[in-house]
C-alpha cells in the first residue's frame, strides 16, 4: 500500500492536460463494443475503472486493441455480445457495473457480474427495479452485487421516471432502450450528466428530449442502431478540480488546463468556484465528438460575495459536482465562512462513504466540522499535516494531495495508490506545477 507524503507549497503554475474524462470513456467503449464497424478511441482515458470496462468487453467475445495512438474496437452490433465463460469482474467501478448491466439485460445468454470489497457494497436496486419494470430477469444479493443476469427473450420499452438523480441509472436504462420492443423513456427531475444522450447522438441514434412538467424526458427506440465513429475524448473536469482548487487556494498561482470538457451538466464546479469570487476564465471553446470542451485558466484567491457570513452548496446543482464534493471541502477550509455541502447523500454509497470520509480525515488536520447526514458544513480552519486515510477512494485521496500543500507541516496519504482508479501519475503530475 503506497503512503504518499504531501508537503507545504507556495503556488502552483503550469500548463496542463487532464487524462480522458471517464465517464465518456466509458461510454465510448461499451457503445463502440455494440456499433457496427471499427472505432478508434483518442484520449481514452488512463484510468483503471476505464481499463476495467475493456476488460469486461473481451469476457464478452469484443475485440479491443490499445497502443499510445488510442483504443481500437472492433464493434460486433447490438446482437453479437458472446455469453461470458467466467463472472465479470467489474473492479472497483460503479460506472463499469451499472452501465454494462443494461446491455446485458436484454441479451439471450445468461451472466454474472460481480465487483471489489467496496463495488459489492453499493446499491444497486436502482438499477435492478427498473431493469425488471422492463421485464429484465436479475437476482442479486440483498440489492447488492453479485448480479445473476438471465437471459430474456426480449425487454419491453417504459415510461419510467428517475428515481434517484444519476447519470449511471439513467444510462444503464437507455443502454437496455436498445434492446427493448417499443420505445423506452426516461423522465429525469434532476438534469444530471449527458454523455450517454450525446454519445448515442454522435453514433448515429436518435434520442429525443422533451421537457415535461416533473423534468426532462429522453427516449430511445429499441433496434436503434449505432455506427461506429472516431471518438475523441476530452480532458476530465473532475480531474481538473483537484488543480483548480490547489491554484485558486496557494498564493501567487496561475494554471491553464487544456482540453477539458465543459459539458454544462459537468461545469457546476466552475460556477460554484466563481460564485465563491474565483478568478476561472474559459477559451479555446470548441466541440469533440459532440462533447464541448476547452482551456481553463484558474489563479490565486476566493472572495465570497459580500454579506455571505457561510457560503452553502446543496439543491439541484449537487447532482452536476458530485464527485467534486470532497476537494470542495478542502476549499472550505480556506473560505471566510466556510462551507456548508447539503442534499449530498448520495456521497455515503460511492466508492466510500465520502461524508465520513472527509469529515474524518479534515478531523484529523485540525478541522473544526459538522457532519450531517446529507453532508457537512466545515469552518474556516487551519490545516495541520496529519495522517490521513484515502479510505480506498480516489477522490478521497486525491483531495487530501491537495490539503497536504495547504497544511503546516507534512501529510501522509495511507493507501495513496488508489488515485490510480482515476487518474494513474495524479501525484506526478502535481509535482511539475507545485513549487
Ligand atoms: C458517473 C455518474 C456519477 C458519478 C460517477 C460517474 C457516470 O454517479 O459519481 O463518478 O459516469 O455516469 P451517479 O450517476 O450514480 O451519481
Amino acid at each position: 500500500m503506497l503512503i504518499m507524503k504531501a508537503k507545504p507549497a507556495r503556488s502552483v503554475r503550469g500548463i496542463l492536460k487532464m487524462p480522458g474524462d471517464k465517464s465518456v470513456s466509458h461510454r465510448a467503449g461499451l457503445m463502440a463494443a455494440i456499433a457496427e464497424g471499427e472505432t478508434k478511441i483518442a484520449n481514452f482515458s488512463a484510468a483503471e475503472d476505464c481499463a476495467t470496462t475493456l476488460k469486461c468487453l473481451a469476457e464478452l467475445g469484443v475485440v479491443v486493441r490499445r497502443d499510445n495512438s488510442g483504443v481500437y474496437i472492433r464493434g460486433i452490433g447490438l446482437k453479437g455480445l458472446r455469453a461470458p465463460s467466467v463472472e465479470i469482474d467489474c473492479g472497483n467501478s460503479g460506472t463499469t457495473m451499472r452501465l454494462i448491466t443494461g446491455i446485458l439485460a436484454g441479451q439471450s445468454f445468461d451472466s454474472v457480474l460481480t465487483g471489489d470489497e467496496s463495488l459489492v457494497k453499493r446499491p444497486m436496486r436502482r438499477i435492478i427495479e427498473p431493469l425488471q419494470l422492463m421485464g429484465a430477469n436479475i437476482e442479486s444479493d440483498a440489492g447488492r452485487a453479485p448480479l445473476r443476469i438471465k437471459a430474456v427473450p426480449h425487454l419491453t420499452g417504459t415510461e419510467q421516471t428517475l428515481q434517484v438523480a444519476s447519470a449511471q441509472v439513467k444510462s444503464c436504462l437507455l443502454l437496455a432502450g436498445l434492446y427493448a420492443e417499443g420505445t423506452t423513456t426516461i423522465i429525469e427531475p434532476i438534469p444530471t450528466r449527458d454523455h450517454t444522450e450525446r454519445m448515442m447522438r454522435w453514433l448515429g441514434v436518435d434520442v429525443s428530449e422533451t421537457t415535461v412538467a416533473n423534468g426532462k424526458a429522453i427516449s430511445v427506440n429499441g433496434g436503434a442502431k449505432l455506427r461506429a465513429a472516431d471518438i475523441e475524448v476530452p480532458g476530465d473536469i473532475s480531474s481538473a478540480a483537484f488543480f483548480m482548487v490547489a491554484a485558486i487556494c496557494l498564493s501567487d498561482s496561475e494554471l491553464v488546463i487544456e482540453g477539458v470538457g465543459l459539458n454544462p451538466t459537468r461545469t457546476a464546479i466552475i460556477d460554484v468556484l466563481r460564485n465563491l469570487g474565483a478568478d476561472i476564465e474559459t477559451s479555446a471553446e470548441r466541440t469533440i465528438s459532440g462533447e464541448p470542451v476547452g482551456t481553463i485558466t484558474v489563479r490565486s484567491g476566493v472572495r465570497p460575495p459580500d454579506g455571505v457570513d457561510r457560503s452553502v452548496i446543496s439543491g439541484k446543482t449537487i447532482a452536476n459536482l458530485i464527485d467534486e464534493i470532497p476537494v470542495l471541502a478542502i476549499l472550505g477550509t480556506q473560505l471566510p465562512g466556510g462551507l456548508e455541502v447539503r442534499d449530498a447523500r448520495e456521497l455515503r454509497v460511492k466508492e466510500t462513504d465520502r461524508i465520513a470520509a472527509v469529515t474524518e480525515d479534515l478531523r484529523r488536520m485540525g478541522a473544526r466540522l459538522t457532519e450531517y447526514d446529507d453532508g457537512f458544513y466545515v469552518e474556516r480552519s487551519r490545516l495541520d499535516g496529519a495522517v490521513v486515510d484515502s479510505f480506498g477512494d480516489h477522490r478521497i485521496a486525491m483531495a487530501f494531495a491537495v490539503a497536504g500543500l495547504l497544511a503546516r507541516g507534512e501529510t501522509e496519504i495511507i493507501g495513496a495508490d488508489c488515485a490510480n482508479i482515476s487518474f494513474p501519475g495524479f501525484y506526478e503530475t502535481l509535482s511539475t506545477v507545485v513549487s
